[in-house]
């Protein structure tokens, strides 16, 4: 009720309500450099329409006479109880979205108590992040790199910093053929603009033979001869085990062979996402992909998913075909963009009260009791 009445007497600041106005609004304020990068997908986009189109093929079925008076949005994942099943997606190079990168998300996921996942590729350093997000949860995305020891400094600087899960992201061991960051010459990368992590980590500057303040351009070759390893494997995995005691999740699953796989390497979760189609051009979407790798885990680790959540009908969607929680890319920076904090706070406060909205006029109390009998797939489909 509280959000509709604010509608009668709409505040001049009032940042937007529609998702599409968001986009629009970033795209405005945003160069084409940063705009293409964070709105753009890998090749032809195919990836990226499939992941929205799959949202589409299936159907929330609500139920009636259910008293959902009082609702229940709480998850429970690695023995911590969230606030919601929401959390904002790592995301790197922020300073290039708006100047507080993010030290601004990161402040407003704090404020809406929905956990932060920073990135490897972070703007500012993991422990400034921490810091300002005091005692709100958070976790750490880990990009592999193909030096071992900073590697294992990135998780150690995690865990002494109060991440308490780390994703380990397996879907970019190197950067995909992506047409507009190619024609735009634009590479955030290079201007050193996510190395906020790399520079100050002692193992990285180790190898350098000087510091990345006295000569950034070394020290950004180095970082482009070790970003990701497209040689490891499964058996690697033991290599995270022995370096971290934090949850391990795996970033990027598609296929129901590799969550086999992840089960069989004892793995603690599972992450469904197709990098919000910025990686294959062509693959599956992610909420297609979602109810095979569901079968597969038949509720062994908790399995998350990305790639597409816009609104709370995705969430529920999500949730009723098997994930336990989503993480929410895009959105967030277009708020960020548009408003900085502030910005993000009100699109995942949207994305709250929307979840919260569908949810109960779907017939349901608790988000986690939603499951196969609230959706059906699209007849014609
Ligand atoms: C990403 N993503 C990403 N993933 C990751 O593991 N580490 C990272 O540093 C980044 N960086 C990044 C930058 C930008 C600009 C975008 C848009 C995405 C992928 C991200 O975590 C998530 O998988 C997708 O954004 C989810 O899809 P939607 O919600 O954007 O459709």
């Amino acid at each position: 009720l509280k959000v509709y009445q604010t509608m009668h007497n709409p505040d001049p600041e009032r940042l937007p309500v529609v998702y599409e106005e968001w986009e629009e609004r970033a795209r405005h304020v945003l160069e084409d450099g940063p705009y293409y990068y964070v709105a753009g997908g890998a090749g032809g986009e195919k990836t990226m329409s499939s992941n929205l189109r799959a949202f589409d093929r299936w159907n929330i079925v609500p139920k009636m006479l259910r008293n959902v008076e009082d609702r229940d949005l709480t998850v429970d994942l690695f023995g911590t109880t969230y606030s919601s099943p929401l959390m904002v997606a790592p995301i790197g190079v922020q300073s290039i979205i708006h100047p507080d990168g993010d030290i601004a998300s990161a402040k407003a996921a704090a404020a809406m108590n929905v956990p932060f996942i920073t990135s490897s590729a972070s703007s500012a350093p993991l422990e400034e992040i921490a810091k300002v997000m005091g005692d709100a949860p958070r976790w750490f995305q880990l990009y592999w790199n193909k030096d071992p020891e900073v590697t294992a400094s990135f998780l150690r600087r995690a865990e002494a910093s109060g991440y308490s899960a780390v994703v380990v992201t397996l879907d970019t061991p190197m950067m995909a053929w992506r047409e507009y960051d190619l024609k735009n010459v634009y590479l955030p990368f290079l201007l050193g603009e996510g190395l906020g992590n790399y520079f100050t980590d002692p193992a990285f500057c180790s190898k350098l033979e000087s510091s990345p303040q006295e000569d950034p351009t070394s020290a950004i070759m180095h970082w482009t001869q070790t970003f990701g390893n497209p040689g490891l494997t499964w058996e690697d995995i033991s290599f995270l085990k022995e370096h971290t005691n934090l949850p391990i999740l795996l970033k990027g699953i598609l296929h129901p062979e590799d969550a086999k796989l992840a089960l069989h390497y004892g793995v603690d979760g599972i992450i469904v996402s197709n990098h919000g189609g910025r990686q294959v051009d062509g693959a599956i979407g992610a909420l297609e992909a979602l109810p095979h790798i569901c079968d597969i885990v038949q509720g062994e680790i908790p399995v998350l998913m990305d790639s597409g959540i816009r609104r709370g009908a995705d969430v529920v969607k999500a949730l009723a075909l098997g994930a336990k929680a989503v993480l929410v890319g895009r959105p967030c920076m277009y708020g960020l963009a548009v408003a900085g904090e502030r910005g993000v706070r009100e699109v995942l406060q949207n994305m709250l009260a929307d979840t919260d909205l569908t949810l109960a006029l779907s017939g349901e109390k608790a988000i986690r009791e939603v499951d196969r009998t609230n959706v059906m797939k699209a007849e014609d489909d």
